[in-house]
C-alpha cells in the first residue's frame, strides 16, 4: 500500500464518490478513508456505516431524485472544501437493441451516466479549492458501440461530452480526467453475462472473459492512484486513463505483484 500512497497531490478537502454501495466504488471508498480521507458517497443504498464517511442514499437516475441528492449533498457539505468528485455510479440496464427502449428507460440511463455527473459537478465545483478534481468513470462503451449495450453506450458517450465541457466550463484551475477501469468482476460484469445470449449475444463474450476480469479492489488502486498520486497537470487530460496501459502500472500495482490481464 506504501508505494500506492507516496504523495497525496488533492488539496484539503472531502471526496465525494458516487456509486460506492459495491463495485470498483466500495474499494476506492475503502481506500480512501484508510488514507485518511473524509469521504460523502451517494447511491441508492447507503454504504455501511465507518467513521469519516457520510453515506447518502439517494437515487441519481432521474431529476427529481438527482435534485434532492443536491440538496442534501450541500446540506452535508455545509460549505467545507471539496478536494475530488468521483463519478463512478452506473448501470448497464436496459440491455437489448436501443430501439426497443422506452423513453423513460433511456432517459434514466443518461440522468445516471451524464447528467449527474454533470450537475453534479456543477454543484461541488464552487467548493473545490484550486486543484479540486473531478474523475469520471468512463468505459470502452464511450469509445465504440457494442450489440445490445445502445442505452450504456449511448450514455458513457454523453459523459465524454460531459467530462470536455466540464473542462471548457469549469476554472481553470481545476481538473477534470475519464478513467476506463477495464472488465472487472463486479455486479456490473455478472450482469452482462446472465441474460441468454439469444436475447444479448455479448453475454457468449462476458461468460468466455470471466477469467480476465480485474478484481475490484485492483481496479480501485488504479483510481486511487490517478486520483490522489499524479499531478494536477497529469491528470488533467483528454485521454481517459485506462488500466491496460502498461507505462502506467508501476506506480500503482504493489511490487512485486503482476497484472496479468489483457484489454479484450
Ligand atoms: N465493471 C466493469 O467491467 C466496468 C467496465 C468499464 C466501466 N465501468 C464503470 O465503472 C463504474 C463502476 O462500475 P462497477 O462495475 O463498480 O458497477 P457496480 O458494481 O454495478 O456498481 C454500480 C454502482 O452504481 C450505483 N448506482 C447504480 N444505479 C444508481 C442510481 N440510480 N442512483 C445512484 N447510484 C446508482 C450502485 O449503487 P446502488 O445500486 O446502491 O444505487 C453501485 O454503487 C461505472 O460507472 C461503470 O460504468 C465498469
Amino acid at each position: 500500500m506504501l508505494a500506492l500512497n507516496q504523495l497525496n497531490q488533492l488539496p484539503e478537502g472531502l471526496v465525494v464518490v458516487s456509486g460506492a454501495s459495491r463495485g470498483i466504488g466500495r474499494e476506492l471508498v475503502t481506500l480512501l478513508l484508510s488514507s485518511g480521507f473524509e469521504v460523502v458517497t451517494l447511491s441508492r443504498q447507503a454504504c455501511n456505516p465507518a467513521e469519516n464517511l457520510i453515506a447518502l442514499g439517494v437515487d441519481l437516475s432521474d431529476e427529481t431524485g438527482l435534485g434532492k441528492a443536491i440538496e442534501t449533498l450541500k446540506d452535508v457539505l455545509n460549505g467545507r472544501p471539496v478536494a475530488a468528485l468521483v463519478n463512478g455510479a452506473g448501470a448497464v440496464e436496459p440491455l437489448g437493441a436501443l430501439i426497443h427502449q422506452s423513453a423513460s428507460d433511456l432517459l434514466r440511463a443518461l440522468c445516471l451516466m451524464a447528467v449527474a455527473p454533470a450537475q453534479l459537478a456543477a454543484a461541488i465545483a464552487p467548493h473545490m479549492p484550486s486543484g479540486g478534481r473531478i474523475l469520471n468513470m468512463s468505459s470502452r462503451s464511450a469509445q465504440s458501440t457494442f450489440q445490445g449495450l445502445g442505452a450504456y453506450c449511448m450514455s458513457k458517450h454523453a459523459l465524454h461530452a460531459v467530462s470536455e465541457s466540464l473542462r471548457h466550463d469549469l476554472r481553470p484551475e481545476l481538473a477534470v480526467a475519464e478513467l476506463i477501469p477495464g472488465e472487472v468482476d463486479t455486479g456490473m460484469q455478472a450482469s452482462l453475462r446472465e441474460p441468454d445470449p439469444a436475447d444479448f449475444p455479448l453475454a457468449s463474450f462476458f461468460r468466455a472473459n470471466r477469467a480476465n476480469l480485474i478484481p475490484a479492489d485492483l481496479a480501485a488502486r488504479f483510481c486511487y492512484w490517478v486520483l490522489t498520486q499524479t499531478t494536477t497537470e497529469t491528470f488533467n487530460r483528454s485521454e481517459p486513463w485506462f488500466i491496460y496501459d502498461r507505462a502506467h502500472q508501476p506506480f500503482w500495482v504493489a511490487e512485486g505483484a503482476d497484472f496479468p490481464y489483457t484489454a479484450p
